[in-house]
């Protein structure tokens, strides 16, 4: 079942790794992602709970095709995260197995961001997670996009004359604690009560749009075609669309589509009134 929803978005229910097949070689400019983690979370459709093997599979075919369909100067982000075997509670490092899977398929890493959040577990016999990996891949590590001055943040010692005239500090990949105007990724969870405010009850896993946000200005440009294979409730395309990019995603379960084209509509209305 395919969607054009504008000339510039654009959704497909079913496999990922179908799907992809139908995209042109080079033909996407950055794709974003938050695949199945293995959780055993809700999504319908897609059973989160299939072995280690079944796992990597999963990421490293839909991998190859990213790879094939990415620009040349394209970058690939994979938001991943350790997690706790199901029987044992071992913690298994899934950034890590996935940046190998990636390794092989050519990519290299530009820059492992932590994603730090406070809302989540408070375990009693390890410490508790408070992080989440978003891997930057490129194709090439000297010929990518990266737009700094479209992400800078500001600078701390606001008061230091030598900054005066600045545009803002590199907005790094490193530990920082509590502070939304740091450099650090703080953008928190959507957790259940945020879910319910924004109407999006619908899905188990939505990740900030903020977030999403700050990855497409920095890695692409305006009229840039933007993909997630993993699409979910539809943020990465809710934030191409917002800023001026083109969007494609596919997702599994076709029960997402009424949220994922409320949330676009949503946008869409909300840019309106600021002409
Ligand atoms: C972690 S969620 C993505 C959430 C998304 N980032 C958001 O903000 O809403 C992963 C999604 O991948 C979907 N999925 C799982 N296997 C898939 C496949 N082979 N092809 C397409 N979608 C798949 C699931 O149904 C689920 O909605």
């Amino acid at each position: 079942m395919k969607h054009k929803i504008s000339d510039k978005i654009q959704i497909e229910f079913g496999d990922c790794r179908k799907l992809i097949k139908g995209l042109n070689d080079e033909s996407v400019a950055l794709t974003i992602t938050s695949p199945p983690y293995n959780l055993q979370k809700n999504y319908g459709t897609y059973k989160d709970d299939v072995s280690l093997e079944k796992w990597e599979e999963l990421i490293s075919d839909t991998g190859k095709e990213i790879y094939r369909v990415l620009k040349p100067n394209g970058s690939f982000f994979l938001n991943v995260s350790p997690i706790p075997d199901k029987k044992t509670k071992e913690i298994i490092p899934l950034d890590s197995i996935a940046y190998y899977l990636m390794k092989k398929q050519g990519f290299y890493l530009r820059n492992k961001i932590i994603w730090h959040f406070n809302n989540m577990q408070n375990c009693v016999n390890r410490l508790s997670g408070r992080w989440e990996a978003v891997l930057w891949f490129v194709k090439d590590i000297d010929n990518y996009v990266f737009n700094l001055e479209d992400i800078r943040v500001p600078y701390i010692t606001k008061n230091d004359k030598r900054l005066e005239g600045g545009t803002g500090r590199n907005p790094t990949d490193v530990w920082n604690f509590d502070d939304p105007e740091s450099d650090f990724w703080y953008f928190n969870r959507v957790n259940n009560m945020t879910k319910n405010k924004m109407g999006l009850t619908e899905h188990p896993c939505i990740y900030p749009l903020a977030m999403i946000e700050r990855i497409i200005k920095m890695s692409s440009n305006i009229g840039d075609t933007v993909l997630d294979p993993f699409l979910g409730s539809g943020t990465t395309i809710v934030a191409a669309q917002k800023l001026d990019r083109k969007g494609i995603g596919f997702e599994m379960d076709s029960k997402f589509d009424e949220i994922i084209k409320k949330r676009l509509k949503q946008e869409a209305a909300s840019k309106e009134l600021f002409i």
